[in-house]
């Protein structure tokens, strides 16, 4: 008889854990506690036929196990009041957390950022607000330079200005640090120019610079050309055209082959000339060498700056430079 108690205590025990639903609980009660047909209840005439003593400890028994089983069941249905509303199914799908991505220009940046870190560039950062000393006058931009006036800078009421382009990061890292030196800058800066599929106020750029004793044009395309091949995952040729940066010389304007190209009127990454305009660069000029005292007779060096937002728009093939700035995540999604 015991014996029986026990496993009958064992099942109650298992049958209310599981029981999720008043109509559950209900069921139980009916099952052991039920007047007629109880578990319990027939235990209890059972025990009729036992001897004396026997009968009395069996009786005790089973009375324990009914006063647990009664509170038990109060209390799960207690429990139940509490909580409003049905109880959850746990069968149903979980709630899958809604997981953010990185946005195509932070993509971007990253692969740039990794590709220049295996050839030994260090990531610093430059602030958005500059005097003209690190955007202009350092880098060897004239006073009267077009790039000064005020429609093609943003002046604050301060005569400070926000920068106008990630060179300036060059100057503060040579103003602090010695040769040898290989920096990558990549950071936010704003034009004042009108918006359209090509143009923004807003965009990014990243700056690259090299300096060291015997650094020459040679280091300069063999480190970019290794670049855009990493970039495009395969040998592209590349094109050196003669360009002008006041804070470089001599400069260039660097171009890739087209790694999708599809000829003259298939192409809408080229639009069909075969190349992309992919930075500009140059030796560093002597004069930016001498504002930041580093001396041009020990020191060479080379520099580049891209755009961020050109590199990404030709390796996803993007044709609006907006599309950045918008906050569709139909575009965001696709990458
Ligand atoms: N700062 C230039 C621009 O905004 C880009 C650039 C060109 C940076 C040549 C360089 C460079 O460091 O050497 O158009």
């Amino acid at each position: 008889m015991k014996e029986t108690i026990e496993r009958i205590r064992r099942e109650a025990e298992e049958a209310l854990q599981k029981a999720v639903s008043p109509e559950a609980l209900e069921e139980i009660r009916v099952r052991f506690l039920g007047r007629k047909q109880g578990v319990i209840g027939e235990l209890f005439q059972s025990i009729g036929k036992l001897a004396d003593e026997e009968r009395k400890q069996a009786g005790l028994k089973l009375n324990e196990l009914r006063t647990w089983l009664e509170n038990a069941i109060a209390e799960r249905s207690k429990a139940r009041q509490k909580v409003s509303g049905p109880l959850p199914d746990p069968t149903l799908p979980g709630i899958v957390p809604a997981a953010g991505r990185k946005h195509p220009l932070r993509l971007m940046a990253d692969e740039l950022i990794q590709i220049f870190g295996t050839l030994g560039f260090e990531v610093v950062q430059g602030p958005e607000v500059e005097t003209t000393w690190y955007n202009f006058d350092a880098l060897n931009v004239p006073a009267d330079h077009p790039a000064r006036e005020s429609f093609d800078t943003f002046f604050l009421e301060d005569g400070n200005i926000i920068r106008s382009q990630t060179s300036t990061v060059q100057i503060r890292v040579m103003e602090k640090r010695k040769p040898p030196i290989r920096i990558l800058a990549p950071g936010r800066v704003f034009r004042p120019d009108a918006i359209d599929a090509r143009h923004h106020h807003t965009f990014h750029q990243i700056e690259g610079l090299a300096v060291d004793t015997d650094v020459t044009f040679a280091d300069l395309k063999g480190v970019l050309t290794l670049f855009a091949e990493l970039v495009y995952g395969k040998k592209l040729k590349t094109r050196f055209r003669p360009s002008f940066f006041p804070f470089t010389e001599p400069s260039a304007e660097m171009d890739v082959e087209c790694p999708f190209c599809g000829g003259p009127n298939t192409c809408s990454v080229c639009k069909g000339s075969g190349w992309i305009e992919l930075l500009g660069c140059g030796m560093v000029n002597p004069k930016v060498f001498e504002a930041v005292h580093i001396d041009p007779e020990v020191y060479s060096g080379f520099a580049f700056g891209l755009g961020l937002e050109r590199i990404a728009m030709a390796k996803y093939d993007i044709n609006d430079i907006r599309l950045f700035l918008e906050s569709d995540l139909r575009f965001t999604r696709q990458f």
